[in-house]
């Protein structure tokens, strides 16, 4: 990884990891799309880039969501204040921004550009649907789109670029990186029903609580009347919340967004079945299994 050369930055957020999901998809890409199987320097610079912009997201996203622990471990704003959390964000973003740059290759510069603005898109539609039980659920996988298929769809996409892959499987690269985050953003969504603090690093069942309706909530809408006047009037009375949990998790919701999150992995295998066979091919094959056995 690239040395973070700023003494305002936390080691936490950084040193405590994460499952580096993303520059491990990028660096399997490199090699399967190698006739010799080699990693190359552009590559490896790809695949940090994805962890630094993904880093940043989160930094973000958590004074957004005034989450106080992430990867087990207190957030910036929670160790230092909201003013260093949204610098040490910003800088991550210009960091990745430099180094993208300095690739040297337009497309993949606008390809990752692109999802620099989804991320912050993503974070506006989320806030604006908050306690919106009228939501359609289009405007949830768009949401779900902009914070987490973006990132991953893109730079898997980027990745065949500097392999000098043809048009039609960027296509598929996309297709792969976009299904895939899909499916990884809506085991997100279940776990944070089904998960404990501990097991996630971070706080568990807080999306219902700040209003941001999920796979599981909108399930549940469609087969629990009661829960929509418990989400519009904001879990204002004691033990509104729990109840909403309890409605959730007592429906068919959590299996409904299992099986959509089945889906959603299911296409992103079949868009990676043209991969010439190798180790890598197989891992990458394997990655769509990974994220749903997350919820098992
Ligand atoms: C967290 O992503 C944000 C979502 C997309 C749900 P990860 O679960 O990949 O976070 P780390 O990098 O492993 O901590
Ligand atoms: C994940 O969204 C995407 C980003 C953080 C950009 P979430 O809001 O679901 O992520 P967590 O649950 O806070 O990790
Ligand atoms: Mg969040
Ligand atoms: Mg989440």
């Amino acid at each position: 990884m690239l040395v973070i050369r700023s003494s305002r930055l936390p080691p936490s957020i950084i040193s405590a990891g994460g499952k580096r999901l993303r520059p491990g998809i990028v660096l399997l890409l490199s090699r399967a799309l190698s006739p010799d199987g080699d990693l190359s320097g552009r590559h490896r610079r790809l695949a940090e880039i994805t962890e630094m912009i993904h880093t940043a997201s989160l930094v973000h996203d958590d004074v957004v969501d005034e989450a106080s622990t992430r990867r087990g471990v207190d957030t910036v704003h929670s160790r230092f204040n909201h003013r260093v959390a949204v610098l040490a964000g910003d800088f991550l973003f210009a960091q990745a921004s430099w180094h993208l740059a300095n690739l040297d290759n337009l497309e993949v510069v606008k390809l990752l550009s692109r999802v620099i603005m989804d991320l912050a898109d993503g974070e506006v539609k989320q806030g604006l649907y908050r306690y919106d039980t009228g939501q359609s659920f289009e405007t949830y996988l768009e949401k779900s789109y902009c914070k987490t298929a973006s990132l991953i769809a893109n730079s898997a996409r980027a990745a065949g670029v500097l392999s000098g892959l043809p048009e039609p499987q960027l296509d598929d690269l996309y297709r792969f990186g976009r299904q895939l985050g899909l499916a990884f953003q809506v085991v997100d969504d279940i776990l944070d029903f089904t998960g404990s603090d501990q097991q996630l690093g971070k706080p568990a069942a807080s999306d219902l609580a700040s209003g941001y309706l999920t796979a599981p909530a909108l399930y549940a809408l469609e087969e629990r009347p009661a829960l929509a006047g418990l989400i519009e009037r904001e879990f204002s009375e004691s033990g509104d919340l729990d109840q909403a949990l309890e409605l959730v998790r007592s429906s068919q919701a959590i299996q409904r967004s299992r099986a959509l999150a089945e889906g959603f992995a299911n296409e992103a295998r079949d868009a990676l079945n043209w991969l010439p066979q190798s180790e890598c091919r197989s891992a990458l094959l394997a990655l769509p299994d990974f994220v749903l056995s997350r919820l098992y």
